[in-house]
């Protein structure tokens, strides 16, 4: 038996392993970041923990090491911790030591920006609006009122994760973490002040001795030693403000977010990958995705103004979950060739040469190995040359890596994996009805409509934020006017003016609805005009005015008017003649958020349901009603495929399943008409954001992600607030699934199809040879292998969840054609 001193190191050996064992130091110096002395490659992607569920969370990361990532990128989002001040909240989704630690535990790194400014699209970039009330408070500058606040959060996170052992330094993921969020692009706005105050912040960052580095994004006059990094579609001509600082790019833009009114947004896979590889050309070693997976916007979070409820972003991770093929798994073959080759391109001489017409190699080179770049920056013309000794073609806006400088291992333009086609199926849970039954009941208003009562009153406009405090995106401003039939402005044409700043009107007069108006994407500065009748004596004005998320980016943006900042005018008109009357100066009566809202019609706690279910009623269901309540029951979906509701015929408002918000919709708000093309997307040239879009004319959108989390399995509720008014009648759940899936493989690659979880049901086509065509419409080219390349398929795969097939002669038999072959497949799922 061993003695007991024996035992008593072990576990002493045990728990040093434990707990200090795995400690690593993260440093850097001008090459790259580097762990435990040694430079790395680091890959690492956005997924932000309140966009999706702590049960999503698990099968995000796994798909996000899978794809080839060493990291997990992360903002803290301060409003929805701290919605009053020194009141927190880290539960559920909100849970970002959980976040962490699944991070962790899937073996991976995380990235902490902190900021506490955001921007994200999240509303008021992740400021609480108590900040903004709070006495003598300036934001994002020198002022000791918003330092104090921001150092108390900053510190509050960063114990948290200190407690819980998340800094590399304590043996955690945690590997870089930043301070505030491209200040550098506002900063001159603050004159001196700006400046003083990101020397603060990077002293205040430096005091939290968290043990790794701290950066700033877009900051190139970063203090040291705060790491500058760049944030764009592409970094590639960015250089660090310090020689002893790596080149890092914290956001790659892998698409871009929705507005209301807006497009849908696409990145090419391989404008993307072109991006990532020119970066890694040009010298750089870390590089993250903004997003990798972009997620829902919940409640009321989605910013803006005006960002829609889905955050997609096209990113490799859609919406909900699923591969965004081909972009995932384009990518995920560009991370596996970096991670290869992590040796020459952080240890090896870099040489550089200029082959002319935007061609460019550059090698680095080790004793033991030399890594090749052939960038083409051309955005028409590919490129044919001699390069050390051996013939390359290298297509237009595209950048091959040759891992041991002979032999092309990836080139950006030529996609090699499959891409999904994704579609919505019907809820085919048992004994779910064709349609749901609803009932219904209107929002309370008599006190605003006809009374304009409200809670607090002044003899001015005031701001939405200054009202509200962000507890809603409602508020009524409510007045009266006395008119004589001798005033100046009285006179059988009287219009009511009311300048806005956003973002939605509603506006009723003695108790009768008069008109609403809404701003249009971009402009939020709106005038609401409309003819009045009033009447001799008293007139009451009710607004109701509603914002759609607050301002998240710019100078100042934190000052940005919401609601009625006013004038609001009676204007009389009689023959030529104008009179003004002005309003603004009256006693205003203010009354925060909806009744329904403030009492939870929405909720299925049983014990606010008795007393309001007698309320509502399933007779005379109306449509195109506003202001009303909707309620029906639904059964999930069978299995596990992601849930949505499809909102077709609603107009605006929010939506609650089981007394949880799944967001603002607005299906009837279309997309703009511009922009789209039926033409093919060109991935080649510089990517923006208007570059490949679609879904021009239909609702901005349609579908809203349920979360799988929270749904019962049996019985759930769905509750709709409806503001303008709509017909509930076309609402259904649906399923997000692989509906086929397509390729166009390269000869001597391997092509895996996979049809997510489900078997591969049907080849409807397949050609080895010169195909022609893309996904949807392939056709046989010129040549063709052989041997039957659907019967080869259909032997391969039908019937499987997933398969993979040699691409070359071997498999499909000898062809006429020239040099280059390729395999196009569409299979249905
Ligand atoms: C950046 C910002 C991000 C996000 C992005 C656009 O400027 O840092 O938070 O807003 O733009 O999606």
């Amino acid at each position: 038996m061993a003695p007991p001193k024996v035992v008593l190191s072990l576990s002493a050996i045990l728990f040093f392993f434990l707990s200090s064992a795995h400690a690593v130091e993260v440093s850097h110096d001008g090459r790259a970041i580097t762990i435990d002395g040694k430079r790395r490659v680091l890959l690492s992607g956005s997924i932000h923990y309140p966009r999706s569920t702590a049960e999503m969370w698990p099968d995000l990361i796994k798909k996000a090491k899978e794809g080839g990532l060493d990291a997990i990128e992360t903002y803290v989002f301060w409003d929805v911790h701290e919605p009053a001040r020194r009141q927190y909240d880290f539960n559920g989704n909100l849970d970002l030591i959980r976040f962490l630690k699944t991070v962790q535990d899937a073996g991976l790194y995380a990235v902490l920006r902190i900021g506490p400014y955001v921007c994200a699209e999240w509303t008021y970039g992740g400021f609480p609006v108590w900040l903004h009330n709070l006495p003598g408070v300036k934001l994002r500058t020198a002022n000791d009122v918003f330092m104090n606040e921001m150092k108390n959060f900053t510190t509050l996170i960063v114990n948290m994760a200190k407690q819980e052992s998340l800094f590399a330094s304590q043996g955690g993921p945690i590997i870089l973490a930043q301070i505030e969020n491209e200040y550098g692009n506002v900063m001159s706005a603050y004159g001196d002040a700006g400046k003083a105050y990101i020397d603060w912040c990077a002293n205040m960052a430096v005091s939290q001795d968290i043990g790794v580095p701290w950066i700033m994004c877009q900051q190139s006059d970063a203090p040291q030693p705060m790491i500058n990094t760049c944030n764009g579609w592409y970094c590639d001509q960015f250089t660090p403000n310090n020689p002893d600082s790596p080149k890092m790019w914290t956001e790659n833009w892998t698409g871009w977010f929705k507005s209301w009114g807006g497009v849908d947004p696409h990145r090419t896979a391989e404008d993307l990958a072109f991006s990532v590889a020119r970066f890694f050309q040009t010298g750089g070693t870390f590089q993250n995705y903004y997003m990798y997976h972009g997620g829902t916007n919940f409640g009321r979070t989605a910013g803006g103004p005006y960002i829609t409820t889905s955050y997609d972003y096209d990113a490799p991770l859609d919406e909900y979950g699923n591969l965004n093929q081909p972009k995932w798994g384009h990518l995920k073959e560009l991370h596996d060739m970096l991670h290869s080759v992590e040796g020459t391109l952080t240890t090896g001489n870099i040489t550089n040469v200029d082959l002319g017409n935007s061609v460019y190699a550059t090698v680095y080179a080790t004793p033991g190995q030399s890594t090749c770049f052939l960038g083409n920056t051309n955005s028409t013309s590919d490129a044919t040359f001699v390069f050390q000794g051996k013939q390359f073609t290298v297509p237009a806006w595209s950048v091959s890596i040759l891992p041991d400088c002979q032999n092309e291992g990836y080139n950006t333009a030529k996609v090699n994996v499959q891409s999904s086609v994704m579609v919505m199926e019907p809820n085919e849970a048992e004994s779910e009805p064709e349609s749901l039954s609803w009932t219904w009941r209107p929002e309370i208003a008599d006190d605003q409509v006809t009374l304009g009562k409200g809670r607090v009153a002044a003899h001015r406009l005031v701001d939405q934020k200054d009202a509200a405090n962000g507890a809603s995106d409602y508020l009524w401003y409510m007045t009266s006017v006395n008119l004589k039939d001798d005033d100046p402005v009285w006179s059988d044409n009287m219009t009511l003016r009311v300048n806005c700043t956003g973002q939605i009107l509603h506006a009723y007069v003695n108790g009768n609805y008069l008109g609403s108006q809404w701003a249009l994407y971009g402009n939020f500065h709106y005038v609401f005009e409309k003819n009045v009748k009033l009447n001799p004596g008293k007139n009451l004005i009710s607004l109701l005015s509603v914002t759609i998320g607050l301002q998240n980016y710019g100078p100042m943006f934190d000052l940005v008017q919401n609601g009625v900042p006013g004038p609001v005018e009676i204007e009389g008109r009689k023959g030529d003649e104008r009179v003004i009357k002005d309003l603004s100066g009256h006693l205003w009566s203010y009354k925060v958020g909806l009744h329904g809202i403030n009492h939870k019609f929405f909720s299925i706690d049983p014990a606010l349901d008795s007393a309001s279910a007698s309320k509502w009623q399933s007779k005379d269901l109306p449509t195109n009603r506003s202001l009303s309540w909707y309620k029906t029951t639904f059964k999930a979906p069978l299995g596990t495929d992601p849930v949505v509701v499809d909102l077709q015929g609603l107009g605006k408002g929010e939506a609650w399943v089981n007394g949880k918000s799944i967001g603002r919709y607005w299906p009837s708000y279309e997309a703009s008409l511009d922009g789209c093309s039926t033409d093919p997307c060109d991935y080649r040239g510089a990517y923006d954001n208007t570059k490949c879009v679609t879904n021009c004319g239909r609702p901005t959108q349609r579908w809203y992600h349920v979360p799988r989390s929270f749904m019962e399995e049996d019985v759930n509720t769905l509750v709709l607030f409806e503001e303008f008014g709509g017909n509930p009648s076309l609402v259904n759940f649906q399923t997000v699934t692989v509906g086929s899936a397509c390729a166009n493989a390269h000869e001597k690659k391997t092509l895996k199809l996979a049809c997510q979880g489900r078997p591969i049901s049907a080849v409807k086509f397949a050609s080895f040879g010169d195909p022609q065509g893309s996904c949807g419409s392939f056709a046989k080219g010129s040549c063709e292998g052989s041997n039957d390349a659907v019967a080869i398929l259909q032997n391969a795969c039908v019937g499987k969840e997933s398969c993979s097939i040699d691409v070359s002669e071997k498999t499909f038999g000898s062809t006429t054609c020239g040099s280059t072959k390729r395999l196009a497949v569409e299979v249905t799922c």
